[in-house]
């Protein structure tokens, strides 16, 4: 999953809240390119959140790419028997009767009787798509009426074959109405039912459904699935030492292992975890009770603050207040403003992953540098980490 290399670096900062800094370099990373990834003060100026890293180039289609796969099923060229014969019968009536020069109401009578009888092989949508059939039979009741009008004293049993074709079209109507309606029956069940379980959505109509039913925010909608799941490795980096004086940004050093010194190279962040705990993001929210679309799990703040936080970096602060408040407060945020979309926004908008930690927890991760506050909160919320 080398494409979603920055997601993780990212994820790297915020999601590993538990270990002092940080790095956890999930494999095949190093054949990501991470010039993608910088540090920027903007935002310092306008929210707590301080600088963070922004993936500067699109992130959006990097989960695009993995979430389509596009099922082989090849139309069958060899038709069942039953479709089979609606199309032969289909296919008489547009050669003998339609286009014929000289048609008579008993052949129509004839085929129209036939394809009557074919009902004991249940018309289907299918069916009718693949033969044309309802069509055909439209044409046929305007030519049985066209030779009505015409025809020879002879021929006079245009009336029972426009009946026929008539009473054929109201039920292949009713019939294909049914399956429709069966069919979408069939289908919001099986969203519900899959809204209602924990893991990742199925569909997109599937997470919508959830999104809903959990009053998210539909930010854009349909909403685009969660990004590819995420494995974190856990190979950790030791906290950095350097910070540059003048910018504050972090220089991690990463030992022997040269893949990891090449992803850190572009990555400064130029605050820690804690320092943006302790600047108010969020208004402190960050580690509010969600329930997370991506997921479906609902998180408590107090499993996961124990299970993504250092007691060190909130000693002191007022866990309803600071962390777990349900409310956004300006007041809390060092640079009292609002910032920040809702979970609903980053959910919708396909941003937050799901990840899978290989030290057993377990939480979702927010794939852009917005989302690290969303990713804090989602992992938090994950019960294992959910930054949203
Ligand atoms: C600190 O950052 C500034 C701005 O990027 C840079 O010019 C300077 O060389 C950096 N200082 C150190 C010690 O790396
Ligand atoms: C946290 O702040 C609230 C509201 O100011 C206050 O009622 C509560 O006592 C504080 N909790 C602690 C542990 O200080
Ligand atoms: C917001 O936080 C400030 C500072 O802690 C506090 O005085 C105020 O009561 C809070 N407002 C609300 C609505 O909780
Ligand atoms: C993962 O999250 C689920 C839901 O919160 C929780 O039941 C489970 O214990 C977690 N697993 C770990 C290893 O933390």
């Amino acid at each position: 999953m080398v494409f979603i290399g920055h997601h993780y670096s990212i994820h790297m900062i915020f999601y590993r809240l538990q270990r002092l800094l940080f790095l956890l370099l999930p494999t095949g990373l190093h054949s990501f390119s991470t010039n993608n990834l910088h540090c920027i003060g903007i935002r310092s100026h306008r929210s707590a959140l301080l600088h963070s890293f922004i993936p500067s180039s699109s992130f959006h289609h990097y989960h695009r790419l993995s979430l389509h796969c596009f099922s082989s099923a090849s139309a069958s060229t060899t038709m069942s028997a039953s479709t089979q014969s609606y199309a032969t019968l289909s296919k008489s009536l547009m050669d003998d009767i339609v286009d014929a020069t000289e048609p008579t109401s008993e052949r129509a009578i004839d085929i129209l009787s036939a394809l009557s009888k074919e009902q004991q092989q249940p018309i289907t949508i299918e069916i009718l798509e693949s033969t044309k059939l309802g069509k055909v039979l439209v044409k046929v009741v305007k030519t049985c009426k066209r030779h009505k009008r015409t025809s020879s004293t002879t021929d006079n049993q245009w009336d029972e074959a426009i009946s026929t074709a008539e009473k054929l079209l109201v039920e292949y109507k009713a019939a294909a109405d049914a399956e429709a309606k069966a069919a979408s029956k069939k289908k919001v069940k099986s969203n519900v039912a899959a809204a209602q379980k924990p893991g990742l959505p199925s569909s997109t109509s599937a997470y919508k459904t959830r999104l809903v039913t959990q009053k998210k925010e539909m930010y854009k909608d349909p909403p685009a699935l969660p990004p590819a799941h995420i494995t974190i490795e856990s190979k950790l980096v030791k906290e950095p030492k350097k910070r540059n004086k003048t910018t504050g940004e972090l220089t991690f050093v990463a030992g022997e292992n040269k893949d990891i010194a090449k992803v850190l190279k572009d990555f400064h962040p130029n605050r820690t975890p804690e320092e943006v705990l302790r600047a108010g993001s969020f208004g402190g929210t960050y580690f509010r009770p969600i329930s997370s679309a991506v997921t479906n799990v609902h998180y408590n703040p107090t499993a996961v603050l124990k299970d993504t936080v250092q007691s060190s970096w909130i000693d002191g602060l007022n866990k309803s207040t600071m962390l777990s408040s349900t409310k956004y407060n300006t007041s809390i945020n060092k640079y009292k403003v609002k910032c920040g979309g809702s979970l609903g926004m980053w959910e919708s908008s396909g941003w937050i992953a799901d990840s899978d930690p290989t030290d057993g927890s377990n939480g979702t991760v927010a794939s852009t540098l917005e989302d690290v506050v969303p990713t804090m909160h989602d992992r938090y919320h994950a019960g294992a980490r959910v930054l949203d």
